[in-house]
């Protein structure tokens, strides 16, 4: 295995790396566009249909849609943005070189994949945005302030890197290796989760005919609420509900009126409120006696 040339005087010449992208999703074109708009130059993007490649490159000036090899060819700073499942391959079928950096933006991909492109003299790293990309321009928005995970095993990119966290307004984080199965699963609790979490509310509101719409009307300024109090008191202390405040009867009436909903509905809201009761314990709104009463009404 070669070892890689020094990149770019990184980061005071991070405005002058030429930057591409392989794949031009989601995550591809928020990523893209903040970056040309942080004055960040992104001269070529590839995608295999064209008019993706095309949605990428139409806001940037001077930004060309070309082969994947010819990306790779153009830039210094190569992020491969493609669906995770094909990073590796992406990566293996494209010649890279010396003096280049190949990035991807996976959670869960441990930097390895791209060990094709290390062999051939290029530095390789992660760059995690810990945010959801569901619709580009809202991504886009929701950049600024987000935590990005970076991982580079040679200093001059991690230098690089953490130079692009700062110019995208973003806030940085360094992984421990080996880490990133755990570090992508505590995601998915305040990610998808919370969707999952909504699902159950939203079924139990459409029980007495309500819709989707009038429950999210009613659920999203609480959830809202609630994200709020976890900013301002943490988790256990800034946890609302009757466990919080030792109501037992409440959490009964609670249960008695979810059974006919099915024992999976039951049991989950069972496995929840477990999980609640030490926390309110630690936040010192209930004592022993009471986090026993409502661990014995759980398990009955
Ligand atoms: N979306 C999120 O919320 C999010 C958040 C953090 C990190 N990420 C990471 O960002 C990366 C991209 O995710 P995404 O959500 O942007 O995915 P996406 O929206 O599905 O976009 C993937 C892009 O890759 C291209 N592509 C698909 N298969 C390909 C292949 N075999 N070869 C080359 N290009 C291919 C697709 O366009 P063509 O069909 O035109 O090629 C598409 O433009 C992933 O590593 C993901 O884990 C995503």
């Amino acid at each position: 295995m070669s070892t890689p040339a020094p990149l770019l005087a990184w980061p005071e010449d991070v405005a002058s790396l030429r930057i591409g992208f392989i794949g031009a999703g989601r995550l591809g074109q928020a990523l893209a566009w903040r970056l040309a708009q942080a004055g960040l130059k992104v001269v070529a993007v590839s995608s295999r249909q064209e008019a993706q490649a095309l949605a990428l490159a139409s806001p940037i000036q001077g930004c060309a849609c070309l082969s994947a090899q010819a990306v790779a060819d153009a830039c210094d700073l190569v992020f491969v943005t493609t669906p995770d499942s094909v990073i590796g391959a992406t990566c293996d079928g494209l010649t890279w070189r010396a003096g280049q950096a190949v990035v991807h933006c996976s959670g869960v991909t441990e930097v390895g994949v791209l060990a094709h492109a290390l062999a051939q003299g290029a530095s390789i790293g992660g760059f995690h945005p810990m945010q959801t990309f569901g619709d580009s321009h809202a991504a886009a928005q929701s950049l600024p302030g987000c935590t990005i995970t970076v991982e580079a095993a040679q200093p001059e990119l991690m230098q690089g890197l953490l130079a692009l966290v700062a110019g995208l307004q973003c806030v940085p984080n360094r992984l421990p290796a080996g880490m990133r199965g755990r570090y992508h699963a505590a995601a998915g609790y305040t990610s998808q989760f919370i969707n999952a979490l909504f699902d159950q509310a939203v079924r139990l509101w459409q029980s007495w005919g309500a819709t989707e719409e009038e429950a999210l009307r009613a659920l999203l300024p609480l959830a809202q609420g609630t994200l709020s109090a976890i900013q301002s008191a943490g988790v256990a202390r800034g946890m609302p509900g009757p466990v919080s405040r030792g109501d037992l009867s409440s959490i009964e009436k609670h249960l008695a009126a979810i059974a006919p909903m099915g024992p999976e509905m039951r049991d989950f809201y069972k496995t929840l409120c477990a999980v609640t009761v030490p926390l309110a314990r630690q936040a010192g709104g209930i004592d022993e006696a009471q986090a026993q009463g409502f661990t014995d009404l759980l398990k009955a």
